[in-house]
């Protein structure tokens, strides 16, 4: 990887991947696709930025060969809580926005990684220890949206050998930027709100397991499979990777252990419950272990800690 667009860039993920990526290939070679969002000086002061709207391809296109880009990240995407009110931006932006990145990437050879979800799997997937290889039939316009996307990165792969790579994130949770309408939302605020109030209403009930993962992971992920030996991956794109499985009881629990006096309750949203009980509890991630070698370090004692520690500074 030598020069590197970010879509995206301003988002939960984006927002950290980059400055680790300019860290290790250069703030110059690593350009941030911003778009509608405005991006922190953070993000300004380190490295480029270009306005980048993955719907646009004459946009999107002219950027790629104003900078030869070699690799794009493509993380703008549409979470699937907000997706199920706007089903047709989700389609339009998970969908055609892909289609338009890989047709870029196709035309001017670049390797492309985009990230599926948990929510690519469905109620008739086996929701425990999930398979890499299963049943994938989702309720959401977020999983259609995912599904066809592991879909057409394959495609694009087979078809015009365009090095595709990806794979299938779990609920993210981080200290930096908030994530933007997703399921597993609750797991960012309730360290927020355990900072702030000492006390948080879960939308989501209890003994609703999913699989998660702490942002430092996240991006380690998406760097090393983007940099493993091509010749070792069976998959390419949408790995199951995990780190941890908890329910909100659970991740209570944990921050109860250093504020004791965290109070947790609920009030059920169907709708993020509906979706929340399609999705795996807990995914089986053997096969990014090892055709790529993942190998995750947080788990969530060691997440809730650092969480905790770094929220209180900010919230002060
Ligand atoms: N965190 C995402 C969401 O809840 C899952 O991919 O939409």
């Amino acid at each position: 990887m030598q020069k590197i667009l970010v879509t995206g860039a301003v988002g939960q993920i984006g927002s950290e991947l980059i400055m680790e990526l300019r860290k290790r290939y250069g703030n110059n070679n690593v350009v941030a696709g911003v778009h509608r969002t405005q991006p922190g000086e953070k993000l300004t002061n380190s490295g480029p930025c270009e306005t980048v709207d993955c719907t646009n391809v004459e946009q999107l296109n002219s950027v790629v060969k104003k900078y030869n880009f070699d690799t794009i990240y493509h993380l703008a995407a549409i979470l699937s809580a907000v997706a199920e009110e706007k089903p047709n931006l989700a389609w339009n932006v998970n969908i055609n926005g892909l289609y338009n990145v890989l047709e870029v990437a196709r035309e001017q050879g670049c390797a492309v990684f985009t990230p599926s979800s948990i929510g690519a799997f469905g109620e008739s997937t086996p929701l425990d220890n999930t398979p890499q290889d299963t049943i994938q039939r989702p309720s959401t316009m977020y999983g259609v949206t995912k599904v066809a996307g592991e879909l057409l990165c394959d495609y694009y792969f087979k078809r015009f050998g365009v090095d595709t790579r990806g794979v299938r994130y779990p609920g993210i949770i981080s200290n930096e930027t908030l994530p933007g309408g997703g399921t597993t939302d609750y797991a960012v605020e309730i360290y927020y709100e355990a900072i702030k109030n000492k006390k948080y209403t879960c939308n989501l009930g209890k003994g609703t397991y999913l699989d998660m993962m702490y942002m430092p992971d996240a991006i380690k992920a998406a760097i090393d499979l983007m940099e493993a030996d091509p010749a070792k991956l069976k998959h390419r794109n949408a790995f199951n990777v995990t780190t941890m499985s908890f329910d909100p009881e659970k991740i209570a629990a944990s921050i109860k252990k250093i504020i004791p006096e965290f109070v947790l309750n609920y009030d059920v949203d169907p709708v993020r419950q509906a979706i929340a009980n399609s999705w795996p509890n807990s995914m089986d991630d053997s096969d990014a272990r090892e055709e790529w070698g993942w190998n995750p370090e947080y788990d969530l004692e060691a997440m809730t800690k650092d969480m905790l520690e770094v929220l209180s500074k900010k919230l002060k």
